[in-house]
């Protein structure tokens, strides 16, 4: 059986950005939100590209965690410019919302719910896309997924399409030297994350392999950094590549489910990203290391950073504390209720939360398998901080 590995070109490093002087076309479409804009990030971008003679429209509307009307209307902003070009500029909120508007600019009839990875879209008859991401952390500058919020009832869905994947991604420190230090640790949770469920995803492979084990050594090296000094421009390259490799590494294997629990604990208690399923992925680590196939990747990793030990459960369960420890190192909660989300709020939300979560394609991909009690138990003990244990 053959396999792909789906990657658009990466320029990265200082003055990255300077790759946009060799796009050619007339029409600019720029996504963002309105925080990048009021930051000064778009000039840059529209520096380049006026000085090169493109015309150019800015969209400034992208919502955290975007609905599908949002994308529609970004959609059709780029249908009115006739963009030939689209430039994302933003954290994964404002990527997703590019791709998915692609996706909706080619074939303006689409059921955005209803995108898979079958479906051809057609999408570079339109147009191409550069991502530059704002954040270090979805990787959304290089997948084929995207996540959207279903209108009436909030509930993010996660879904992928090869055509997809953007044309270019720029990675340029510049862009990510005002991130704050909670959104720089819990995106830098969402790499780790990533990384994470990419190695024991059943359809990993020597590629997505490679690029996790960098990944993960690279986070616990460099996150804590960056979120102790945001003023370390090394740290903050070091960690936009970390995301990066976790990106291509998942989307070419699939994450699982500390996405699942992730996704669900975003919708319903509008969570952010990074921080739901960084808080999850210890929960999950645990729940699954009694897969004897899956204890093994785990201590694999654990080796990288210096864990070892006879049995791989053991060294799994020390792996997760691991995590934990990093957590509470760069002040990223370990638990719900640190996350001060209420017992009132979450026992109201339980019940949807475990529904959200087992609707969530990623479910699909968890080495051990679940039902809605055990989804329960995992959101109760992830709650209260208690390591898993059954
Ligand atoms: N498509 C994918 O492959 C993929 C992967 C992981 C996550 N996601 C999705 O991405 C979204 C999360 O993205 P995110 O974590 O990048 O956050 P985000 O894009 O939702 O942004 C969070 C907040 O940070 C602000 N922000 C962004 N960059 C900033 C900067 N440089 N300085 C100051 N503020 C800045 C934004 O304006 C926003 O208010 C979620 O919806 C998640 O589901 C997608
Ligand atoms: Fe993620």
């Amino acid at each position: 059986m053959s396999w792909e590995y789906d990657i658009p070109k990466i320029v990265f490093g200082e003055d990255a950005i300077e790759e946009l002087n060799r796009l050619k076309g007339n029409s600019a479409f720029l996504v963002t939100d309105g925080v990048i804009n009021k930051l000064g990030l778009v000039e840059k971008v529209v520096q380049i590209l006026s000085d090169n003679q493109w015309n150019i429209a800015v969209w400034d509307c992208a919502e955290q965690d975007p609905r599908v009307s949002s994308v529609r209307e970004a959609a059709e902003g780029m249908r009115n410019f006739c963009a030939d070009i689209i430039v994302a500029l933003g954290g994964g909120s404002v990527m997703d919302t590019a791709k998915a508007a692609w996706a909706l600019y080619a074939q303006p009839d689409m059921d955005l719910t209803a995108l898979n990875p079958f479906e051809e879209l057609g999408v570079r008859e339109k147009a191409k896309l550069i991502c530059i991401p704002t954040t270090s952390g979805t990787g959304s500058e290089v997948t084929k997924a995207v996540v959207i919020r279903e209108d009436e009832s909030g509930r993010k869905f996660a879904t992928i399409n090869p055509e997809l994947v953007p044309d270019l991604a720029i990675l340029d420190p510049y862009f990510v030297k005002d991130l704050p230090k909670n959104l720089t640790a819990w995106t830098g949770m969402d790499a780790l994350t990533h990384a994470v469920e990419a190695y024991t995803s059943s359809w990993k492979n020597a590629f997505s392999d490679a690029c996790t084990m960098k990944a993960v050594k690279m986070v616990f090296e460099w996150l804590p950094k960056s979120v102790a000094d945001t003023s370390d421009m090394d740290a903050r390259g070091k960690m936009q590549v970390a995301a990066c490799l976790a990106g291509m590494a998942f989307s070419n294997s699939q994450v699982a489910l500390a996405h699942s629990l992730g996704h669900s604990l975003g919708s319903v208690l509008r969570l952010h990203h990074g921080m739901s399923v960084g808080m999850a992925l210890p929960y999950t680590i645990e729940y699954c290391c009694t897969d004897e196939d899956t204890a093994k990747y785990y201590a694999e990793l654990a080796a990288i950073i210096g864990i070892v030990g006879k049995k791989p459960e053991t060294v799994a369960r020390k792996f997760a504390e691991a995590i934990r420890v990093l957590m509470e190192k760069i002040d990223s909660p370990t638990s719900l209720k640190a996350a001060k989300v209420t017992k009132k709020k979450f026992k109201e939300g339980l019940n949807k939360l475990v529904e959200y979560a087992m609707m969530d394609a990623a479910i699909t991909m968890s080495p051990r398998n679940t039902d809605s009690n055990i989804i329960k138990r995992i959101y109760m003990a992830m709650f209260d901080g208690e390591p898993i244990d059954f």
